[in-house]
């Protein structure tokens, strides 16, 4: 029945409207509305294809992002529910990476022989190029009748997403000029999350001490990465630039180095799951009842 394959965004399974869904769906939604305003009000700067290309890349990098935060913040935030809306944020990732190749067509002229030339000889364009079509395969393979038909193979298809955010995050490095330092914000966030599965993997709930740890380490990470980059690209002295992480005082939050943000999200966390210890409920049962999309999946 094709409603039951491809239901309104805002419904559950049950075919009520879900607050968290509705509300997930406008922020899918909300960029690229951004964007496109700017675009009618002539507001995106003198080059406003190319700001529309930036724009339409960060978000589906960030959209990635999210996507992979579903499963640790399911545990984190005991909010099982979460996992309404992973396929949303999946092809909202899909989308933007869609619009950023059209965009960047259309900065072409259209021109497919020009557009495929660019894309084989210029290794930041075909890492994206790989990394969207890793994207559509995941789309493609979003179906519920697809979940079906692939069963167990489907979960080992869709470890792909990790690759895949790998790829792009190199991507958005390569493309970077001098300063990578929303690369390397980005890069941070995906080790944190990393982090957190690895710590899950290892058997370790993802209580504050846990979270404390990872928040370290991510920032730690971070620091390295980007010291590596500007060692390896310009020359830059490593010690130098992860000495740039301790100096302050800083007098505008803009002035904070990557490595920074990554531990101040990881602070951020931990206090999140202070906040919201667990209730004690039985992990996998509830998320057994969500996923079977009964009253639990509704309230909220
Ligand atoms: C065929 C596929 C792709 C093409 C042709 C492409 C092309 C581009 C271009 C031309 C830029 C701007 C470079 C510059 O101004 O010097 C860019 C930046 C970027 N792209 Fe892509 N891209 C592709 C796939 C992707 C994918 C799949 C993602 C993410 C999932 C992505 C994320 C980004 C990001 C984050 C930036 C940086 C934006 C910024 O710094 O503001 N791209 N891409």
């Amino acid at each position: 029945v094709p409603t039951a394959s491809l239901p309104l965004p805002w419904l559950d399974r049950s075919g009520r409207v879900s607050p968290l869904k509705a509300a997930t769906f406008a922020l899918c939604l909300m960029p690229g509305i951004v964007v496109a305003v700017g675009w009618s009000l002539n507001a995106l700067g003198p080059k406003p294809v190319t700001a529309a290309i930036h724009e339409t890349g960060e978000w589906a990098v960030r959209f990635l992002l999210l996507s992979l935060a579903v499963t640790p913040f399911r545990f984190i935030a005991d909010a099982p529910k979460l996992i309404l809306v992973r396929r949303m944020l999946g092809l909202t990732v899909l989308a933007y990476a869609v619009a950023h190749l059209l965009l960047y067509s259309l900065d072409l002229a259209f021109d497919l022989k020009r557009i495929a030339t660019e894309i084989v000889l210029r290794i930041y364009l075909t890492i994206g190029f790989v990394a969207l079509i890793g994207l559509a395969v995941l789309g493609a393979t979003s179906t519920d009748a697809a979940v079906r038909r692939l069963g167990g193979a489907w979960h080992t298809l869709h470890r792909l997403v990790y690759g895949i955010a790998v790829l792009a995050l190199i991507h958005f490095f390569l493309q970077s000029k001098l300063d990578v330092s929303e690369a390397a914000i980005t890069a941070g966030l995906f080790l944190l999350l990393m982090i957190y599965r690895a710590q899950r993997r290892a058997g370790f709930a993802l209580k504050p001490l846990p979270l404390l740890v990872a928040a370290l380490l991510g920032g730690a990470l971070t620091a390295l990465l980007e010291a590596g980059w500007y060692t390896a690209r310009n020359g830059a002295s490593v010690l130098a630039v992860l000495g740039a992480n301790l100096e302050g005082p800083f007098e505008a939050v803009a002035d904070l180095r990557p490595a920074q943000w990554v531990l101040l999200a990881g602070l951020a966390v931990v206090a999140v799951k202070l906040a919201r210890p667990r209730r004690g409920r039985d992990e996998a049962g509830r998320a057994a009842r969500v996923a079977r999309g009964d009253k639990l999946a509704r309230v909220g």
